[in-house]
């Protein structure tokens, strides 16, 4: 089977990766891909924008492709789906109206209104109703959350302190700020508590979760400063029990998966519910994502056993039902993004990447984000660079494993959070004084 990834960062050179690594798979093309992608052994960059479909199919026609895997949202919400099924190529990926659910985050509050999905108390306003919004937050109690509708790239959350400060941001986003994301805005409830991301497999009519994973987002130790794509991930985490995640799928991925098909959406690929644990363990949707988590796939794939092109298979065929269970290996892993200085703000590029063999042969992964080979060297060319993975036993030994081999690695201005995992080895630390 040759296969196409959609993609450029570290999620993508995690599935390149992963499906390269099983028998039925010969060869991995990845839309635009990466340095790490680059380099890698039976993995072949096409130089083609995500959203760039004509030139995509050219691609996949020269290359004999028989799956195409799509990474990021953009080209989702921009129908690529649609797109290749509609030429007979089998895609996993949800259709335009179904990544609606990532899109818009108003029509996915209103999803989970529907179907009686737990989730923060919110209301809708456009544009043309500001003063409606101006009001409405006039009588909320802070911190307010103020959301643009639209897709922004992980700029699209503020979380106000003051209703002023709710005011201004709604101000911001009507005028633009966002381009047309911020048209409308979703104003909600902030919830306190521990986030979890529960991505799951579904083909529309079965759900397979995935093990539970934590992602930091914010750029600063003890997760403080801007909001980042996210600075590490580790899986499973303890946040969440087994009963806890049967009572996500009931709960909410299967009733999320029932409104849609109530209205006539088929989901196939990854369905990911961010969540929220309150300290009394209810758990709420913060949104919902229609793809593969960014860092959260770089540390579930490597412990994931079962064949991925296999369940991607099930899914794109709709025999999801008939595929043996998610095995697992019983391990835990941790994955640490190195970042460039200055990011989420502006930062320089082109600084060469030394001691990835290093890191390498320390036995963890070092997956690839924005590095690209320029003048036969890896140099940086994005904010998050590189996502480093270890595996052990537990998360203490994953966590080390993953550090040491970063220890390896070097470039100008490099930044990594030198804290991921931490709640949970507090936890385990006044567990065991
Ligand atoms: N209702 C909420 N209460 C508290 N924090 C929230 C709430 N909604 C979002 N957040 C915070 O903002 C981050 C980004 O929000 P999210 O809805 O995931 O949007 P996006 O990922 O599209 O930026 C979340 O990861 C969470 O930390
Ligand atoms: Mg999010």
């Amino acid at each position: 089977m040759n296969i196409l990834i959609v993609g450029n960062g570290g999620r993508e050179h995690a599935l390149a990766w992963t499906l390269l690594r099983s028998p039925q798979v010969q060869q991995v093309c990845v839309a635009p891909g990466n340095g790490g992608t680059e380099l890698m052994e039976g993995c072949e960059n096409i130089p083609v924008g995500v959203t760039d479909f004509a030139k995509m199919k050219e691609a996949v026609r020269d290359r004999h492709i028989d799956l195409v895997v799509v990474g990021p949202e953009d080209p989702l919400a921009a129908g690529i789906a649609d797109f290749f099924q509609a030429e007979g190529i089998a895609v996993f990926g949800p259709t335009q109206a179904a990544a609606q659910i990532e899109s818009s985050k108003s029509w996915a509050k209103q999803l989970c209104n529907e179907a009686g999905i737990p989730t923060a108390a919110a209301a809708t306003f456009s544009r043309e109703h500001l003063d409606a919004a101006l009001d409405y937050i006039a009588n909320q109690t802070p911190p307010i959350v103020v959301k643009a509708d639209g897709l922004a790239a992980g700029k699209g959350v503020a979380i106000a302190s003051t209703v002023a400060e709710a005011q201004n941001t709604v101000r911001d986003f009507f005028g633009g700020k966002l381009g047309t994301a911020g048209n409308q805005v979703v104003i909600e409830e902030y919830l306190q508590g521990q986030e979890v991301s529960v991505l799951a497999i579904t083909d529309g009519k079965t759900i397979r979760p995935l093990l539970p994973a934590q992602d930091h987002k914010p750029i600063g130790e003890g997760d403080t400063g801007d909001n980042t794509g996210g600075m590490g991930a580790y899986v499973p985490t303890p946040f969440f029990s087994s009963p806890a995640l049967d009572t996500v799928k009931t709960e909410i991925l299967e009733k999320a998966i029932a409104a849609m098909q109530k209205r006539g959406i088929d989901y196939r690929g990854v369905l990911y519910a961010g969540l929220i644990v309150s300290p009394q363990g209810d758990i709420k949707v913060l949104e919902f994502n229609c793809r593969f988590g960014d860092p959260e796939t770089q540390a579930i794939l490597p412990i994931l056993e079962t064949p991925l092109d296999s369940l991607m298979l099930a899914v794109t065929q709709q025999k999801l039902d008939q595929h043996p269970p998610i095995r697992w290996k019983s391990s835990s892993a941790a994955c640490v993004v190195v970042a460039s200085g200055g990011y989420p703000g502006s930062y320089a590029k082109g600084y060469p990447i030394t001691g990835i063999a290093e890191a390498e042969e320390t036995g963890a992964l070092v997956f690839h984000a924005g590095t690209q080979i320029k003048d036969q060297q890896l140099v940086t060319s994005g904010g998050r660079v590189l996502g480093v993975t270890g595996l052990g036993d537990h998360l203490a030994i994953a966590l080390e494993n993953s550090y040491q081999a970063l220890s390896k690695i070097n470039f100008t201005n490099c930044y990594y959070r030198r804290d991921i995992g931490y709640q949970v080895l507090e936890t385990q630390n006044s567990q065991n004084p």
